[in-house]
């Protein structure tokens, strides 16, 4: 029989093409996100807004309804309607990427993610103790580890000074699975994600965000004068190993955080360089202090995953980059 799996989130960048990638292996997929189709060009006088919904619609029909997979629109912070979607489908794995995901835009406005990251979190969880669900990963952050720069991160490490509200509830939630183990030994696998890009990415992040404004020959803004290091994963490493996670049951054992990133962090100034060279476009650079919220470095220790998984591939920045670059001039020609 067809394992289940729920994926949340899936919408957005990584699920949607985690959707995609483990139906192809014969999972059963039902795909969940607050995104509704009834209002998908709703013009709330944002033009970023409705570049967001048009990805949003153009992820769904790319890897879940050209390939038949169940969606269903869903706000995760309705206690009620997740139990329901959990009694109907009865998931065998629950794949939890749903979030208000962006650093920045938790300094702006922290409540936003207090629905989202917070009830809509916990809501899960409690639904995968209720039905017993034995494989719950979810969707934690390398932002967890906060300001540092000694590396690489263990997962050993204390996590417990956030630079962002976003950050603090990646940690809430990894300490709610902890909760929810120790008292019900509801089994959960936290997955710290690292600056994960490719094609179909998320146009906030500095990827898609400088190609974007890079191909209006709009200036880039550099923080920490561009000496900041990012540990950049391309996002078919990232489905590799969230795939064999799964298949391995890893998620069963118990409850556990691993690192889902290369130890390869690459100095923003460098990503740079390589992105203007997959576009053919000479960037406009200025340089900009840090901002509140950022950090100066982030470095996965991959041993732990390498010693769950085995070895997992690295995609070159520049593969992965030219990628992304393929995708963005076709999917938005100038
Ligand atoms: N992309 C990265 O580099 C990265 C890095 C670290 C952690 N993460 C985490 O990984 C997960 C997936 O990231 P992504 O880049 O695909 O983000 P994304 O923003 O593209 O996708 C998240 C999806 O969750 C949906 N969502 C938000 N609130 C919801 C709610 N209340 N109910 C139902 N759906 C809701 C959104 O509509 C969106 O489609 C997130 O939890 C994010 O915080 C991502």
């Amino acid at each position: 029989m067809k394992r289940k799996v729920l994926i949340t989130g899936v919408a957005g960048f990584i699920g949607s093409r985690l959707a995609e990638h483990l139906n192809a292996l014969g999972y059963e997929i039902l795909g969940c996100d607050i995104y509704n189709f009834r209002n998908q060009f709703f013009d709330v006088g944002d033009s970023n807004h409705l570049i967001l919904q048009r990805l949003r619609y153009d992820r769904i029909a790319h890897f879940l309804q050209k390939n038949q997979i169940q969606y269903q629109s869903i706000d995760l912070s309705d206690h009620g309607a997740v139990m329901t979607m959990f009694e109907s489908f009865q998931p065998d794995v629950v794949v939890h990427l749903a979030a208000q995901a962006g650093v920045r835009h938790s300094v702006k406005s922290p409540m936003d993610f207090v629905k989202s990251n917070l009830n809509g979190f916990a809501n899960v969880l409690d639904a995968c103790k209720q039905y017993e669900v034995q494989e719950f990963l979810y969707a934690s952050s390398s932002s967890v580890y906060g300001s540092r720069t000694d590396a690489p991160f263990k997962e050993t490490d204390r996590c417990d000074t956030p630079e962002s509200f976003y950050a603090a509830t990646k940690i809430a939630n990894e300490v709610m699975a902890q909760a929810y183990f120790a008292q019900y030994k509801t089994p959960s696998l936290g997955l710290r994600f690292f600056t994960v890009y490719g094609p179909w990415g998320r146009l906030d992040m500095a990827p898609l965000l400088f190609a974007q404004k890079m191909r209006k020959k709009q200036t880039i803004q550099l923080f920490g004068d561009g000496l900041l290091k990012r540990d950049f994963t391309f996002v078919g490493d990232t489905i590799f190993a969230i795939t064999r996670l799964i298949e391995l049951g890893v998620s069963r054992r118990g409850v556990d955080v691993v690192n889902v990133g290369h130890s390869n962090p690459i100095q923003v100034t460098d990503f740079v360089k390589i992105l203007s060279e997959c576009l053919g476009i000479e960037p406009v650079i200025e340089l900009a202090p840090m901002q509140v919220s950022d950090v100066p470095l982030t470095c996965a220790s991959d041993h732990k995953l390498v010693k769950l998984i085995g070895e997992w591939p690295h995609t070159s920045m520049k593969d992965g980059l030219t990628d992304m670059a393929k995708w963005l001039v076709n999917w938005q020609p100038a």
